[in-house]
Parts: structure tokens; sequence; C-alpha cells
């Protein structure tokens, strides 16, 4: 059981859409139907419709798993650009989302990690045990290294999705740190690029570190001061292990 291991000195939790796993390549898929412009907005949409509905969910307390809604999500993308997928394309379109590519700075962290034994790494997602089980298999730098991550934690548990507070104190519970110990949670370091995930992990008390790849810099206004801002910026996962041993 989770709550009978020994509190950890630090654990990283890492987001996987979008910080692990880059949700451009499915713009990629999308191309060899629609031809390149009509595939990124497709994409574009895609991914705001998936997020948009698991909010949508979390508010009317409602939970479907992730798989489920990220399948209407494209439905509905497709029909704003007036195009469809026969199921057969539906099906592959959604299985090229179990094998998203991993961003270029994934094999950095990996490394660092494994040069690091006192820093515990999981991942942290909305997707399901299976989604991300299979886009870690899928991926070869994961694939190769997978000790480096000890466990998958989804929310599908909680049935509630990020940013609700269940989510982080599940993913709390699991790595055996206590979500009320207001000290336990400043060592639980949530890693996302996802602004919407930074800010839900700062407002539960957790340390967050913001992957800014881009470098456009922090804009979300949602929680006014530094509760709503990521505790550490960072321009690429490289950087994770070296900010918080550091801190
Ligand atoms: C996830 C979403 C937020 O992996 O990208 O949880």
């Amino acid at each position: 059981m989770a709550q009978q291991r020994t509190a950890p000195k630090i654990v990283l939790a890492f987001d996987a859409y979008g910080t692990l796993l880059s949700t451009q390549s499915i713009a990629d898929n999308l191309t060899s139907h629609f031809g390149p412009d009509q595939a990124q907005t497709i994409a574009t949409a895609w991914r705001r419709y998936q997020l948009e509905y698991t909010w949508r969910m979390n508010s009317m307390n409602q939970y479907e798993p992730f798989s489920t809604l990220t399948l209407r999500s494209l439905t509905h993308a497709l029909a704003d650009s007036h195009v469809s997928l026969d199921p057969e394309q539906t099906e592959l379109m959604m299985g090229a989302y179990d094998s998203l590519a991993c961003f270029p700075d994934v094999p950095e962290l990996l490394t660092t990690l494994k040069n690091t034994p006192d820093v515990r790494a999981v991942i942290f997602s909305n997707g399901t045990q299976k989604m991300v089980a299979s886009s870690v298999a899928n991926c070869p730098y994961l694939s190769a290294h997978t000790e480096c991550f000890e466990e998958i934690v989804s929310v599908d548990r909680v049935k509630k999705f990020k940013p609700a507070p269940e989510a982080y104190r599940h993913l709390a519970e699991q790595v055996g740190l206590d979500p009320d110990d207001v000290e336990q949670m400043e060592r639980l370091w949530l890693v996302s690029g996802n602004p919407f995930d930074v800010v839900g992990a700062r407002a539960v008390g957790m340390s967050v570190i913001w992957v800014d790849r881009g470098a456009g810099g922090w804009r979300d206004e949602l929680v006014a001061g530094v509760a709503g801002r990521p505790t550490e910026i960072v321009g690429g996962l490289g950087e994770v292990v070296g900010t918080v041993v550091g801190v």
C-alpha cells in the first residue's frame, strides 16, 4: 500500500500529454487525410475540446474515461471543419494517440533521472492507465528506460480530471505522501507544460515546474500572485532534476 511507504525526499510527477509526449504529431497523422493546414486546425481543436470536455465533466460532477473523451472530442473537431473519418480511419487515429512521439528533451531527462537516485519519478496523467502505458511502450526512449518512472498514476482511479483537487490528492496518496501535510506537499513536484495543470497543483500546495519550451513566459492570470504561478520555470526537461536538487 502506498501509505505504508517511507515518505520520500522529493517526488517528481511528470504530466504526460504536452509534457513528455507531444500532441503535435497528431497533426502529422491528420495531414494524410486533410492536408497540412486543415490538419493543424483539426489537431488544435481536438486538443482544445479534449481538455474542455474534461473540465466540463468535472463541473457537471460526471466522469467518462479520457479515452472516451478523446474520441468524442475528435468527432467534434472534425465536425467543426465539416469533415469526417470512417470508423476504420477513426480507430487508426485513436491508435495514433496511443503512440505519440515524445519531446526531444526526454532522453536528457532520463539520463539525469538515472544519475540522481534520491529523486523519485512517476508519470501522472488524465489518461487511463492503458493509454499512458501504451504511449510509454510505443516511445523508444521511454520504453527502454521504464525503470526511471516508478509508476503511472492515472486520475481514472478517482474519476476526477485535473485540475480538480481530488486528482492531485490522489497522486500524493499514491506516492506515499499526506495530502493534508503542507511540508510533504511542498516536496511533491508536478512537472507540466500545461498552465492549467500548473495552477491546479499549486492550489493544493504542491511545488511545480512549468516547462516553457517556447520561452513565451507565464501568462495565465487565473489565480493572482505567487499562488497562481509555477515555483520554477525551465526551458526543457533536461533542466528539471538540476532545478529540484538545487532547491
Ligand atoms: C495529462 C494532460 C493534462 O496528461 O495532458 O494529464
